[in-house]
C-alpha cells in the first residue's frame, strides 16, 4: 500500500472522530450548531471523501489492471487535500467570531480553493488511470 493511501486512510478515521466530538458538542450546546459547516465538512470532505480517496487509490487502478497514473499527484493532493480543509474550517471558526475583519473571508476561500484544487487532482489522475490506453 503506498504511503499516501495509508495515510489518507489513517486522516479519514482521526476527521470521523473529531467530527464525532464536535456533533455531540452541538447536542450538549445549541450555539454550537452555528459551526455546523465544521461538523458536515469534517465528516464529509474529511471522513468520507479521504476514505473514499484511500481505497479508490488502492482499489480502481487494481481494477482495470492499469498502474495508477501518477503516484506523485496522490502524495501532492493528500497534502493539499488537509490543507485545504483544516485552513478553510479554521478560518471559518475565526471568520464567524470576527466578521468585521474580512480577512477570514478571504482565507476561508482561498483554502477552500485550495481544497477544490485537491479534488480536481484526484479527478484528472483517477480518470487517466482508467482510461489509459492498455499497452497490448
Ligand atoms: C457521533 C456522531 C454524530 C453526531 C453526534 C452528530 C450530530 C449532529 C448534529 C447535532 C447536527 C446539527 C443538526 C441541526 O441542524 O440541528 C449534525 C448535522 C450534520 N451532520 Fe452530524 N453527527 C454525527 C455524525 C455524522 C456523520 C458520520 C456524518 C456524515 C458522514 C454527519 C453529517 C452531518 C451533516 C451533513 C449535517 C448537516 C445537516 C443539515 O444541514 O441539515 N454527521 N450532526
Ligand atoms: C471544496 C470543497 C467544498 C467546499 C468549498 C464546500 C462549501 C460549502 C459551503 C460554503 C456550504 C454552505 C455552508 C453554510 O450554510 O454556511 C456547504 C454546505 C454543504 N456541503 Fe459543502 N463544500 C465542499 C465539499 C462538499 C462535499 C465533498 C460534500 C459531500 C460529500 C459536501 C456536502 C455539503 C452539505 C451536505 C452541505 C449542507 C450542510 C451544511 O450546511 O453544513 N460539501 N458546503
Amino acid at each position: 500500500m503506498d504511503r499516501f493511501v495509508k495515510n489518507f486512510i489513517g486522516m479519514s478515521i482521526i476527521y470521523l472522530f473529531i467530527a464525532s466530538l464536535f456533533g455531540v458538542a452541538m447536542l450538549a450546546s445549541p450555539p454550537m450548531v452555528s459551526l455546523k459547516f465544521v461538523h458536515s465538512h469534517l465528516n464529509l470532505l474529511g471522513w468520507v471523501s479521504m476514505m473514499i480517496y484511500g481505497v479508490g487509490y488502492h482499489i480502481l487502478p487494481r481494477f482495470t489492471g492499469k498502474p495508477l497514473k501518477s503516484p506523485k499527484l496522490g502524495e501532492i493532493q493528500f497534502w493539499l487535500a488537509n490543507i485545504g480543509l483544516i485552513g478553510m474550517l479554521f478560518f471559518y471558526v475565526l471568520e464567524s467570531t470576527n466578521p468585521e475583519t474580512g480577512v477570514y473571508k478571504t482565507l476561508t476561500v482561498v483554502f477552500g480553493l485550495v481544497e477544490a484544487l485537491s479534488v480536481f487532482l484526484f479527478f484528472y489522475n483517477m480518470l487517466a488511470t482508467i482510461y489509459a490506453k492498455s499497452e497490448e
